[in-house]
């Protein structure tokens, strides 16, 4: 069921919308950067999915487009290697029997450069012909992207196609606060934002939909979900294993902007927010903008108080980061971020919430931890409720329960996992992208919401960036992380003004 559908739920016309069910799209996708990590092994194989579940019509192409010298002979080959490698084992797909792969060309260029644009505008020279730009480039590129696009009148405020053309743009949105806001002013000066589609592909992730359903759709939390009965939430998303061969996109990036200040932050919206007045898009968008702007950001005495930083160091995982390939000598780029926020509302003040995120640490997983308040006045442990998102899908709530046969308490998990229908619904790509060719932005980044994520984040960017080993802390890849006792010190519940901000 898609979010867009909850309005209808509430007037009680419950609407089950599924991959295979949704409306059918005739478009050519055009892949900027479609021969990376990125177009190949999510991109392309959501598509194929798409194509196989009859939601694309038959008028749908996808046009890759890179600097690597191919015809559209090789790159059907990518294509079609890459899809089969994606599918999970022992599940049929042959992408080149299925008419797939006819859909598929290449043109060669570099997206910084007008001339493939040129070649671009014959493909594309109905004006009744939908389009969907993928920027799946590497992210110094998106501006350049988005301009010649415009420039060579395929989309954007000026084309005047009759066909609807929208340009969908990959994380990281910025580097910082200054450079999201320069992208969306850029981005402003040629399209509608209506038609700008920021990718956080957390956001199609099924359980992570589910949290506002978890939320809205059961009367019995909404009167807990407040400072009165919780104490603190953690929103955590780990990683086992390091970089990898990805050191040059790394290096530069580290783990708030590759994580923090996105799919963690919208983590954070979807849990923290108050309810929206309904579910269409706009009414979602705002609701987080304003919880967003509710969180006082932290001054520059207390960056350093706020969140907790480390770089992985050999370990039973694997090597040291700094012995990463393309990883700068010396380099003291973060593996390893943990930030406390606190929301400066009547729901939340006081509540400290805590986002944390690494790489080559114990555990893969991905979840939110509501730690209720313990009743003093009995034996009790604290209740708390877990909503996880990977590596599986449950909703648990510890409780107290009697011991058997004896006649003191012990923890129990009341445990629901959701359908376990691995393979039955779309991935969070499939998502994206059917929700991007249907023009759903329920699942995409408003320009405020990126711009309010980086605010959020930028002290600590800005903290870093002058004093770069400060609290830097080591840890063994393979472990649990860098200590966050400094995250939960006792006034960690007070709010920034308490504190003298
Ligand atoms: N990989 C993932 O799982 C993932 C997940 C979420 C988001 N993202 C985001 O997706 C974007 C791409 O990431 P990636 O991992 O796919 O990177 P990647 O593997 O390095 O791929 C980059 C692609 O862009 C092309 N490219 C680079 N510069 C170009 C230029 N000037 N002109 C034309 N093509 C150019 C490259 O091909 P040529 O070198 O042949 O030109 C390649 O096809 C990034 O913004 C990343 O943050 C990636």
């Amino acid at each position: 069921m898609d979010l867009y559908s909850m309005r209808d739920m509430r007037q009680g016309m419950l609407k089950l919308d599924t991959a295979g069910t949704g409306q059918r799209v005739d478009a050519t996708v055009v892949l900027l950067g479609g021969t990376g990590d990125l177009a190949t092994r999510r991109v392309a194989p959501a598509l194929w999915k798409l194509w196989l579940g009859g939601q694309l019509g038959r008028r749908f192409r996808l046009v890759g487009m890179a600097r690597r010298e191919l015809d559209d002979q090789g790159y059907r080959a990518l294509l079609d290697a890459a899809i089969r490698a994606s599918l999970p084992a022992g599940m049929p797909g042959d992408p080149a029997r299925d008419g797939f792969l006819d859909r598929v060309s290449y043109l060669r260029g570099d997206v910084s450069d007008p001339a493939p644009y040129a070649a671009l505008a014959r493909l594309l020279a109905d004006p009744s012909e939908n389009a969907l730009f993928y920027l799946a480039c590497t992210p110094d590129r998106f501006g350049d992207a988005a301009s010649r696009i415009a420039e060579a009148g395929l989309a954007g405020t000026n084309s005047g196609t009759a066909g609807w053309r929208r340009l969908a743009v990959e994380k990281p949105f910025g580097t910082d606060l200054p450079s999201a806001r320069a992208l969306n002013q850029l981005l402003h000066e040629r399209y509608d934002e209506d038609d700008i589609l920021r990718v956080d592909h957390y956001l199609g992730k099924e359980a992570v939909q589910n949290i506002l359903y978890f939320r809205f759709y059961n009367a019995i939390f909404e009167p807990l979900w407040n400072r009165k009965h919780i104490e603190r939430v953690e929103i955590s998303a780990t990683e086992t294993g390091g970089i990898g061969d990805r050191g040059g996109y790394y290096d530069d990036s580290g783990a708030a902007r590759d994580m923090l200040q996105n799919h963690l932050m919208q983590l954070f919206c979807l849990v923290a927010m108050e309810p929206p007045g309904d579910f269409s898009p706009e009414a979602v968008r705002d609701a987080k903008v304003r919880l967003l702007r509710s969180v006082p950001h932290a001054g520059p005495l207390e960056a350093p108080l706020d969140c907790v930083r480390g770089q992985y160091a050999q370990g039973t995982d694997g090597p040291a980061y700094l012995d990463e390939q393309r990883v700068r000598p010396g380099s003291t780029t973060e593996t390893f971020v943990a930030a406390r926020l606190t929301v400066d509302n009547w729901r939340w003040k006081g509540v400290p919430f805590i986002l944390k995120t690494g790489k080559a640490l114990a555990e893969r997983a991905c979840h939110i931890v509501v730690h209720f308040r313990k009743d003093d006045d009995t034996a009790s442990e604290a209740n708390r409720l877990l909503l996880s998102i990977q590596p599986d899908q449950r909703v648990v709530l510890t409780i107290n329960a009697k011991t058997s046969g004896g006649d003191s308490s012990e923890r129990e998990e009341l445990v629901g996992a959701l359908r376990d229908t691995a393979g039955a619904y779309p991935d969070a790509y499939e998502r994206i992208l059917g929700d991007a060719l249907r023009g759903y932005s329920q699942l995409f980044i408003r320009f405020d919401e990126a711009e309010e994520a980086w605010r959020l984040v930028q002290p600590f960017l800005e903290y870093w960036k002058r004093h770069p080993s400060s609290g830097l802390a080591l840890y063994p890849a393979g472990g649990n992380g860098p200590d966050l006792g400094a995250l939960y010190r006792p006034d960690a519940g007070q709010d920034k003004a308490a504190r003298g901000a």
